[in-house]
């Protein structure tokens, strides 16, 4: 099962180390045992320019759930936060913690971190040239498009069954129909909250592009069921269509725990 891609991919994606899922040979770093990285300069501002284009995309576009959580994190706009930092906030509010992890995971590694609330979190920065995508998963992608929606208490206990589901899974077209799950889940859900439409996926929320183009006309919204959403191929290439909308955090976690233990999965 793939780890998460940060999204749109790049052509030579294959080819990046970054892209290449590290199989454990230790643990991870995890919460007060991640260091600070020594970040360049450079690091700090592609930071500093991620963090304010994207702040500004933020109003009518992103989830109120996710809104909350980025608000309860107090994520540092001026440099990259310390894993640390967000690790004790996961853990109050949630009980996540984060371990920093040196890319994309073997996917057993990744979905066992995941069973112990345990977010295996980047800690390097994308290039400038890469501020509209990178191929493999930044610190941006992972602190400020995933961690705000896993200080909600709802999502916190979905992305963990998740994590329980998958180690159980042992017929891969049911593992490649959890795989779009997480993906048109975590990664690109939609949900309808008072305003609208709002973006509550990580990789859409992490790309510019993405958070302008998916609530537009040109995407088919359809609605979600885990059934559906398992049949649906997607294509890291390209923005999704078509994206799927949720109603409640509740009915995410509801009905995913239905199809998990109609499989035996949970
Ligand atoms: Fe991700």
């Amino acid at each position: 099962m793939p780890n998460t891609p940060a999204h749109p991919a790049t052509a030579n994606a294959a080819d990046d180390p970054r892209c290449i899922p590290h199989k454990l040979t230790a643990p991870l770093p995890v919460g007060d045992a991640c260091r600070y990285p020594d970040y360049t300069a450079e690091d700090q501002e592609v930071w500093r320019t991620l963090y304010a284009r994207m702040e500004a995309l933020l109003p009518a576009r992103a989830a109120d759930e996710f809104l909350t959580g980025l608000a309860a994190l107090q994520l540092e706009r001026d440099r990259v936060p310390a894993l640390a930092d967000v690790s004790r906030k996961l853990s109050r509010a949630t009980g996540w913690r984060i371990a920093r992890t040196p890319g994309l995971l073997d996917a057993r590694d990744f979905f066992s971190s995941l069973a112990q609330r345990v977010f295996p979190c980047t800690d390097y920065v994308r290039s400038r040239a890469e501020l509209d995508y990178t191929p493999a998963p930044d610190c941006f992608h992972d602190i400020f498009g995933h961690t705000p929606m896993i200080m909600h208490p709802r999502f916190a206990d979905f992305y963990q069954r998740i994590g329980q589901a998958a180690l159980r899974c042992q017929d891969p077209a049911v593992e490649e129909g959890l795989t779009r799950i997480y993906w048109f889940t975590v990664e690109f859900g939609l949900i309808r909250n008072p305003g609208g439409l709002r973006i509550y996926g990580n990789g859409i929320i992490s790309s510019s592009g993405e958070t302008l183009h998916c609530l537009t006309d040109k995407v088919r919204k359809l609605p979600y069921r885990p059934e559906t959403l398992a049949a649906q191929p997607y294509d890291i290439w390209h923005f999704q269509d078509p994206l799927f909308v949720i109603e409640s955090f509740d009915q995410l976690e509801g009905e995913f725990v239905r199809w998990a233990k109609e499989r035996r999965l949970l």
